[in-house]
Order: C-alpha cells, then sequence, then structure tokens
C-alpha cells in the first residue's frame, strides 16, 4: 500500500532534535526511568531482572488488567496493547476501511485519522470542522449528521483534540454516541489527550457507553512517556480487536518488555502522574493568557480546554508558515503552522506540557521584539 508522508512528522523530522525551543511539542514533561521505578519500592530489582524475550501481541496480561481499570466498564479481555497509538489508528483504519467506504474524521486531526482513507482505493472521508468562535473551539452536531452518506461506516474524533485543544463534554460524548448509534456507526475515538481536563470536569472514555466504539489510550502525552511507546485500544467490540491483533502480526508483533514494566508502575500512580501534568499545563496556561494580553493586536488567544495543546491565530499580516519559519531561524523557537494540518488559516500550535514552557516563551516574546512586530 502506498501512503502520502505523515506532514507534522516529516516535519518534525527536521527541528524536533534540533531546535532549542520547542514551543510547540504535544507531550508533556517526561520522566527518567529512575523516577518510575522509584514509584514501587522493590520493583528495581524486579526491573534489572526481567526477561527479554518477546511478549504477548496482545499485552501482559498484568498490563491489560490495570488498563481496563481506567475504565467504568471494561475487563481484560477488551484490552489489547499496541506500539504507541499510531499503531493503533494504522490497524484499525486498514481493517476497517474496505473499498468504497466513507468515512467522517473530525478535522484538523492527526494525519493518520484520515489518511489510510486516501490509500484504500474507492474509499472516502469527510471532514468535520471544529469551529472557532473567536474566543475559543465547539462542533456542531447537525453538521456531523449532514456529513453521513449511505456508505458511512464510521466516524473518527480525537477528544481532547490536537490542535485545538478543544474537547467534548460528557454531555456531548453522548449526543455523538446517540447519532452514532441511529445509524448505525462505528466510533474510533482517540483519546490519547484524556486526563488532563482543565475545566475540572473529568470526562468518560467513549468504549464505555458505546459497543461499537474503540477508545484509544497511549502513555505519550499527558504521562509524558513517549519512549515508551505503549498505547491501547479498548472495545466491547472483539472482533476488531481480533483484526487489529492480526494486522499488529506485520507491524510491531508485540511490544516490549521493559517499556510494558515500567507502564504498569506509572499506570498505578496514574492519578499523581496525571494531577502533576495538569498543575503544570494550568501554570503554562496562566503565562501563557499574560502573554497574549500583552500581545492582543497579533494574536487571538485560544486556551486549551484539556491537554497540552492549543492552536492560537495570528493576526500579523503574514503567512504563518513564513512566521514560524522566521521564529525558528532567528531564535530557535518552534511552533506548528497549521498548514501542517492541511488549514488555509492562520492559526499555529502552541504545546503547554513542557517544564521549559516559561523559558521558550520568554524566547518566543523576544523574537516579537527584536523583528519588530511587538512594539
Ligand atoms: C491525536 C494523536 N493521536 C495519536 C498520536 C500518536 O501518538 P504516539 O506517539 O503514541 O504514537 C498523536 C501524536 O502526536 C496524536 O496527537
Amino acid at each position: 500500500m502506498k501512503i502520502r508522508d505523515f506532514g507534522l512528522e516529516t516535519f518534525f523530522e527536521k527541528y524536533e532534535f534540533t531546535a532549542p525551543y520547542l514551543l510547540t511539542q504535544s507531550d508533556c514533561e517526561t520522566m527518567s526511568t529512575k523516577e518510575i521505578l522509584a514509584l514501587e519500592p522493590g520493583s528495581e530489582e524486579e526491573y534489572l531482572n526481567l526477561r527479554l524475550g518477546y511478549s504477548e501481541t496482545w499485552g501482559d496480561p498484568e498490563l491489560r488488567e490495570i488498563i481496563a481499570g481506567l475504565y467504568k466498564t471494561m475487563s481484560k479481555e477488551d484490552v489489547f496493547v499496541i506500539h504507541g497509538a499510531q499503531e493503533g489508528i494504522f490497524a484499525y483504519m486498514n481493517v476497517m476501511l474496505d473499498e468504497g467506504d466513507h468515512m467522517i474524521a473530525q478535522f484538523p486531526n492527526y494525519q493518520a485519522a484520515y489518511e489510510v482513507a486516501n490509500s484504500v482505493p474507492g474509499a472516502s472521508y469527510s471532514k468535520w470542522m471544529v469551529k472557532d468562535n473567536g474566543s475559543g473551539w465547539y462542533v456542531d452536531f447537525d453538521e456531523l449528521e449532514a456529513l453521513i452518506q449511505p456508505n458511512t461506516k464510521l466516524i473518527a474524533v480525537n477528544t481532547p483534540d490536537n490542535p485545538t485543544g478543544y474537547t467534548m463534554t460528557n454531555a456531548e460524548i453522548q449526543k455523538l454516541i446517540d447519532i452514532c448509534r441511529k445509524h448505525d456507526l462505528y466510533l474510533f475515538s482517540d483519546e490519547v489527550y484524556k486526563g488532563v481536563e482543565l475545566d475540572g470536569e473529568k470526562r468518560d472514555w467513549v468504549a464505555d457507553h458505546y459497543e461499537k466504539a474503540v477508545s484509544l489510550g497511549v502513555m505519550s502525552k499527558a504521562y509524558g512517556l513517549a519512549g515508551l511507546r505503549v498505547g491501547w485500544i479498548v472495545s466491547k467490540d472483539h472482533d476488531i480487536l481480533k483484526k487489529m491483533a492480526r494486522y499488529k502480526n506485520y507491524l510491531s508483533i508485540c511490544d516490549s518488555v521493559p517499556s510494558e514494566y515500567l507502564t504498569k508502575i506509572a499506570l498505578k500512580h496514574s492519578d499523581e502522574i496525571l494531577e502533576k501534568t495538569r498543575k503544570l499545563i494550568q501554570k503554562h496556561v496562566e503565562i501563557g493568557n499574560e502573554f497574549f494580553a500583552r500581545h492582543g493586536d497579533l494574536f487571538e488567544n485560544k486556551p486549551p480546554m484539556a491537554g497540552p495543546v492549543a492552536f492560537h491565530k495570528l493576526k500579523i499580516d503574514m503567512p504563518v508558515a513564513d512566521f514560524c519559519q522566521l521564529a525558528v531561524d532567528k531564535k530557535g523557537v518552534l511552533l506548528l503552522p497549521a498548514t501542517i494540518y492541511e488549514v488555509d488559516e492562520q492559526y499555529f500550535r502552541m504545546g503547554y506540557g513542557r517544564a521549559n514552557f516559561p523559558e521558550a516563551l520568554a524566547k518566543f516574546e523576544e523574537f516579537l521584539y527584536e523583528e519588530g512586530f511587538a512594539k
């Protein structure tokens, strides 16, 4: 199968490990192996003695049990462990989309969610736009329903959303499920940013409420543990999980034993890790709000509702891609222009989850003065 380049990852390839001020990252501050092991006394010895053979394609049974415990209605059998969220999206879309199928993808979105539809002959997708209300983002469920065609098979949502930072309320999740039920559609719910809601309402996992839904979770984002490459797909639809497991045999085959071990520890301490991350993001959003208040003539501020990313609007009369290029060239400050998300408007993505956010934002502000944008 042929597939287009992944725009965001191709862009990051150039800057992610060279630009000194990463002001756009979607992963939160990470931890060391030592710090994770310190959460569980006695685990270091066990970790050092792990045998490094193949592991189970479906994931370590104890890990599956722990993941099921994050949900209200799930058991170990409903959990399929994957090698990073990316593998889950790619496998799901490949096993679900057949020739002639139509899907609807929330948009803008992580490219993997809709790109497979471009590669399956005769398959297609429609964009369900997350919309700007001036100070934030919202979705329109009437518009979603209007996009449904006779051959629509599934809807792919991303909540909390990358890049807008928009997240559905629990009432909206219910509305979405009602539409899927009414039209008998599958639902792919990418929830990799779940766990760091900033408005005080803890969101439900979508798969807990709809038997044709899968929920995608991962250690990469809110937990800051992208290097583990551990994610999961949870669903009551075991037929989908089985098909994905067969597909995984052509991808990673199984996950890494040390990563699964460390994930078990991190998830046993889920609440404290997520609370630490939430507080960090909250603090950075406050610093960001002050920054945007100082530069209201240059930007429209759209703080995230949940998760570490926000999609702000540039008011300067210059293409946003050029503006972002100038920031990285002149000052080493990395931002993501909307063009990477195939959005032809003046937005750029900012990330609030890294510990050096205040320093990176200060460099960005220096850039604004030095280039004469701010007076
Ligand atoms: C919405 C969304 N889904 C999935 C992924 C992939 O995550 P992972 O790095 O765990 O494969 C990302 C990464 O940026 C993402 O933003």
